[in-house]
C-alpha cells in the first residue's frame, strides 16, 4: 500500500453573519479545525459525523475544488491546489467526486454515453476510438446496457442514475473516488445494490476511497476503517469494524446507539440493558460559530468530567491504529457507557437495506 493522500492540520474558515441585521458584524464559522488524515492506495476510509460537522468541506478541500484556510494537503506527494490550472486539471483526473444528488451532477441535455464520454473528450484522453471503448467499458462495468446509452438522465431511475454519474467518474480511471453521501438519495432498496456495486469496483480497482455517510451501516459494510467527526474535528478513528463495535468516544457510542434495527431494536446488545438503550444526548445541538470551550462536546456528553470543560482533550492512541481524542482515556475516570471487551454493538448488515 502506498501513501495516496495526506492532510497536516488542514483548516476552513467561512466569514458569516450570525443575525440577518445588516450592521452584525461578521463572524468566524470553524467548519474544519485542523484535521490530519492519511489514505492509502486501496483504503476505504468512512466518514461520519452529525449534518454541519464539516464532513463535505473537508472533503471538498481534500480534492482541490475548495481552497484551505490554512494546513497542507498532499496527492501522491504533490501539494494540491484549488487554483484552476493545467496543474489542477491534470491532478483532479485522479481524484473523482460522487454527490448525493445523481441528477444535479448530470448534465439533463446530454444522452447518456455522451455524459459519460465527456471528461475523456474535456481532458483529450485517447483517440476517438479509445475514446468509445472506455466508455462503453465504464457503462459496462457500472451495469448499465446499451439500451440506456441514447437516454437523457430523466428517463432513468434514480440508482440508473447514480450508476452513470459513477461511471462518469471511472471513465477517468482515477486512484481516488469521494463519495458524499452517494446513496441517501435512493430508495432504500437501490442502495444496497448501489452500495454493493460500489464496493465491488473500489476492490476491483484498487480504488483509495473516501466514503461520507449518515448511515453506519452502509460504512461498516463498504470501509477498512472510520473517521467520526464532531464540530470541524476528527474526534475517534480507526478500523471501522473495531470502532462501530468497540467504540472509544461517547459521541461515537452515540451515533452507534442511534442505528436502528429492522426488528426496532437499536445501538448495543448484550446482556446489561443499559447498553441497549440509545443514548440520548443532552444540551444544545452543535453550533459551529460558538464551539463550546475544552472538549466542543462537553455539553452534550453522558460522561463529562470537570475538566472537559475548560481542557481540550488530545489525540491518544488506543494502539497502533485505533486513535481517540477524549478525557475518558486521558486518567482513570470510569468508562460510562462504554461496552466491555465481551460486549458488541450490533449494526444490522447492509443486506438487511434490501
Ligand atoms: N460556503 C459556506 N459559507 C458559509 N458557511 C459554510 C459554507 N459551506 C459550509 N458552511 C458551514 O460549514 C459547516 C460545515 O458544513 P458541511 O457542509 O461541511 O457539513 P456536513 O458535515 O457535510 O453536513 P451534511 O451532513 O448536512 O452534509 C456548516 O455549519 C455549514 O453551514
Ligand atoms: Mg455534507
Amino acid at each position: 500500500m502506498t501513501l495516496l493522500l495526506k492532510a497536516t492540520q488542514v483548516t476552513r474558515n467561512f466569514n458569516v453573519k450570525a443575525s440577518k441585521t445588516w450592521f452584525a458584524k461578521p463572524r468566524v464559522l470553524r467548519a474544519v479545525n485542523q484535521i490530519s488524515l492519511e489514505l492509502n492506495s486501496g483504503q476505504t476510509l468512512g466518514l461520519v459525523g452529525e449534518s454541519g460537522c464539516g464532513k463535505s468541506t473537508l472533503a471538498r478541500m481534500l480534492i482541490g475544488l475548495l481552497p484551505t484556510s490554512s494546513g497542507e494537503i498532499t496527492f501522491a506527494g504533490q501539494p494540491i491546489q484549488a487554483k484552476r490550472n493545467a496543474h489542477w486539471r491534470a491532478q483532479r483526473r485522479d481524484m473523482q467526486m460522487v454527490y448525493q444528488d445523481p441528477l444535479a451532477a448530470l448534465d439533463r441535455r446530454l444522452k447518456i454515453f455522451d455524459q459519460v464520454q465527456e471528461p475523456l473528450v474535456i481532458q483529450k484522453i485517447g483517440d476517438r476510438a479509445a475514446q468509445l471503448a472506455a466508455t462503453r467499458e465504464a457503462l459496462e462495468s457500472v451495469g448499465i446496457g446499451q439500451d440506456l446509452y441514447g437516454r437523457y438522465p430523466h428517463e432513468l431511475s434514480g440508482g440508473q442514475r447514480q450508476r452513470v454519474v459513477m461511471a462518469r467518474a471511472l471513465v477517468l480511471k482515477p486512484q481516488l473516488l469521494v463519495c458524499d453521501e452517494p446513496v441517501s438519495a435512493l430508495d432504500l432498496s437501490i442502495q444496497a445494490q448501489v452500495i454493493n456495486l460500489l464496493s465491488q469496483l473500489q476492490k476491483s480497482r484498487n480504488l483509495a476511497m473516501l466514503f461520507i455517510s449518515h448511515d453506519l451501516r452502509v460504512v461498516r459494510h463498504i470501509c477498512d476503517d472510520v473517521a467520526v467527526m464532531y464540530l470541524g474535528k476528527i474526534i475517534e478513528q480507526g478500523p471501522a469494524n473495531k470502532i462501530l463495535s468497540n467504540p472509544a468516544h461517547p459521541y461515537t457510542a452515540a451515533l452507534i446507539s442511534a442505528v436502528s434495527h429492522p426488528n426496532g431494536a437499536r445501538g448495543f446488545h448484550g446482556t446489561d440493558s443499559k447498553l441497549r438503550k440509545r443514548i440520548l444526548l443532552t444540551g444544545e445541538p452543535p453550533n459551529p460559530i460558538d464551539i463550546p470551550t475544552g472538549c466542543a462536546f462537553h455539553p452534550r456528553c453522558p460522561s463529562v468530567l470537570a475538566r472537559c470543560k475548560t481542557q481540550a482533550p488530545v489525540k491518544t492512541m488506543l494502539d497502533a491504529r485505533h486513535s481517540v481524542a477524549c478525557h475518558l482515556h486521558s486518567g482513570t475516570a470510569p468508562l460510562a457507557y462504554m461496552p466491555s471487551a465481551n460486549e458488541s454493538l450490533l449494526i444490522p448488515p447492509i443486506e438487511a437495506l434490501a
